[in-house]
């Protein structure tokens, strides 16, 4: 089961990843995480992205893709994945289509997690992350001791990107390189809309009922 979790920064796709890896067996591939850790280890890699990271652009496409194709070919991807946050591009998603047909694995739904701008920010605002993956929300989703990861037990911290400036330049890219996505996957059949404005349980519940349906 191939899946891409798709929608505008602070949408909600890595706290349904999470949801959803543990729920179907399959891995997350989030390219923020696989960039935050190459940032965090200050390899080539993360310390050419974290410039533009930190001004919330979007990395080049000739990085990402190279990020994919090493990740998709390992063997915890074999029974399937959920992707999240990439593609971001057109040719993010060409690359993707190819590397997939390589290995005979399409995609298979492409799960549009619809959130309107001015929650998006509040979001974002109120995030807090733990080093494990695990991610917070002050007001919406808080940890169960106040600062402490509940997963792994560690202080959470906020993203550098998580700035208002950054925000909205996340947002931005978002506008104009990531949402004419909406339409290459409608053209294929494969996108389904979900309202990500619901709480985070009932938005669980509506992508498992969409991800069923297209197995
Ligand atoms: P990335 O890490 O992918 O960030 P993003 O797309 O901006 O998305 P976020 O992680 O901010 O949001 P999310 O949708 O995962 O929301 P979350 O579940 O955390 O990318 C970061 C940067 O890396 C990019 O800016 C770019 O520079 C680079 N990059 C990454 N991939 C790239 C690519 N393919 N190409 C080029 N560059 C790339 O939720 C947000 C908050 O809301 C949390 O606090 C959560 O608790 C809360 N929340 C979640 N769901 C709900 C709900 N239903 N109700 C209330 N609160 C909720
Ligand atoms: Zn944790």
């Amino acid at each position: 089961m191939n899946i891409i979790l798709f929608g505008p920064p602070g949408a909600g796709k890595g706290t349904q990843a999470q949801k959803l890896s543990k729920e179907f067996g399959i891995p997350q591939v989030s390219t923020g995480d696989i960039l935050r850790a190459n940032v965090k280890e200050g390899t080539p890699l993360g310390l050419a992205a974290k410039s533009y990271m930190d001004k919330g652009a979007l990395v080049p496409d000739d990085v990402l893709i190279g990020i994919i194709k090493e990740r998709l070919i390992q063997k915890d991807c074999k029974g399937g994945f959920l992707l999240d946050g990439y593609p971001r591009t057109i040719p993010q998603a060409q690359a993707l289509d190819k590397i997939l047909t390589e290995i005979e694995k399409p995609v298979e739904c492409v799960i549009n997690i619809v959130v309107p701008e001015k929650d998006l920010v509040e979001r974002i605002s109120g995030r807090w992350m733990s080093a494990c993956g695990a991610s917070y929300h002050i007001q919406f989703n808080p940890p169960k001791k106040a600062g402490v990861c509940d997963v792994c037990g560690d202080q959470l911290y906020q993203r550098t990107d998580d700035t208002a400036e950054a925000v909205t330049q996340r947002l931005k890219a978002y506008q104009s390189q990531t949402a004419p996505l909406v339409d290459y996957y409608q053209k294929k059949g494969i996108l389904k809309d979900v309202d990500g404005t619901k709480d985070i349980d009932v938005v669980f519940g509506e992508i498992k009922k969409l991800v069923h349906k297209f197995k």
